[in-house]
């Protein structure tokens, strides 16, 4: 009875032995994620939860961990791509690690670094500024992890880093932008002075939108940006440094040209304040087609809204089933766009999805 309790005892320890060593394994593989950043969210779908590794190996038709990089919040538009991003991946049963970079470079890089260590299959990035991502995409690269850029490029000299992008045509817009001024003003004797709300520093459309409307006007010598400064494409900054422009240049500003619509609604309100009509004394230009714009332009306070759509989610996600599939995709991919103006506004008003 002793001998076989003696026995009996030894299966037990050597059961709860087997129980400890699993338990082991579990916390390593684990552990790697406590390196996500704190603004880092994971959102995994139910079914997801009790995912095992060779769930996880990205090959075609599998469930993929996508790694999500975004800019920050600093617009309407970019709330709106964001939802159309995390639902795009949640819907194709996919499982999103998303990080919002609050507009730093710095947190961008660290929030791949995080992907990276954790193994995701794919990383979505929407570079906050062009330039200075190259090291950590090669690490991606490195790691066998294919980054897809969403919304706004990079300038990196290999191209091999990632392995598309998709997004607007910035410069076009910039041209649209450009081409409308030229057409609105084509009775207006000259000078036509043009105030510039320019998005981010070093960012894509900051860039790009410049050098599509310069493109344009340049030639004609009735129009002169005559004070061009960043507002971050925040309403808040759009508001402060139109306060500045009318300070300096008061009721000499015909046009605002603003590189985003949350700028431009900003802008209004400090025309407004200063006791300008936005719309009439002052024509303004934004970009993006957001709701808040054509809500200004039905009240007449805003002239034109050039398109951005952030709506890409689900073209993303295609995008990236495809190239597991082992389809060679084309490295730009453009995001089809309008240009709405002020006696359409109403109208479309309702229809708006963003
Ligand atoms: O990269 C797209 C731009 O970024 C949008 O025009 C702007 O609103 C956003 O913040």
């Amino acid at each position: 009875m002793k001998k076989f309790s003696n026995v009996k005892g030894l299966f037990v320890l050597l059961f709860a032995l087997i129980l400890l060593l699993a338990a082991c394994g579990s916390t390593d593989e684990s552990g790697s994620n406590s390196d996500a950043e704190n603004n880092e969210t994971e959102e995994t779908s139910d079914e997801n939860a009790e995912q095992s590794e060779s769930e996880t190996t990205g090959e075609a038709g599998e469930k993929l961990v996508i790694g999500f990089s975004q800019v920050g919040a600093e617009s309407e538009w970019r709330t709106a791509n964001t939802k159309s991003i995390q639902n795009a991946i949640k819907d194709a049963g996919h499982e999103l690690k998303f990080s919002d970079a609050q507009q730093k470079q710095e947190n961008q890089i660290k929030a791949i670094r995080s992907f990276i260590t954790q193994k995701v299959d794919a990383i979505v990035f929407s570079p906050v500024v062009e330039t200075g991502f190259e090291t950590v995409l090669q690490e991606a690269k490195d790691a066998g992890i294919p980054v897809f850029l969403a919304d706004r490029a990079v300038d990196v000299e290999d191209d091999s880093l990632w392995v598309t992008f998709l997004g607007s045509d910035f410069v076009e817009e910039g041209r649209k932008a450009g081409r409308w001024l030229v057409e609105e003003m084509s009775d207006q004797e000259g000078p036509v002075n043009i105030v510039e709300l320019q998005g981010t520093v070093g960012s894509a459309p900051a860039i790009d939108r410049k050098e599509g409307f310069e493109e344009i006007i340049s030639g004609k010598d009735k129009f002169e940006i005559i004070k061009s400064q960043t507002g971050d494409f925040t309403r808040a900054k759009g508001k402060e440094v139109m306060e500045a422009f009318l300070k300096s240049e008061g009721e000499n500003i015909d046009v605002l040209y603003s590189h985003n619509d949350d700028m431009a609604i900003g802008a209004i309100q400090a025309i407004e304040e200063y006791g300008l009509k936005p719309g009439e004394d002052i024509k303004i230009i934004g970009v993006d087609a957001v709701k808040g714009a054509f809500e200004a332009m039905a009240a007449g306070k805003m002239n034109v809204t050039i398109e951005c759509n952030p709506l890409f989610g689900p073209q993303l996600v295609d995008l990236i089933e495809r190239h597991f599939e082992g389809e060679e995709l084309d490295k730009r991919i453009a995001v089809e766009e309008s240009m709405y103006t002020m006696d359409q506004a109403e109208e479309l008003l309702p229809t708006r999805e963003y």
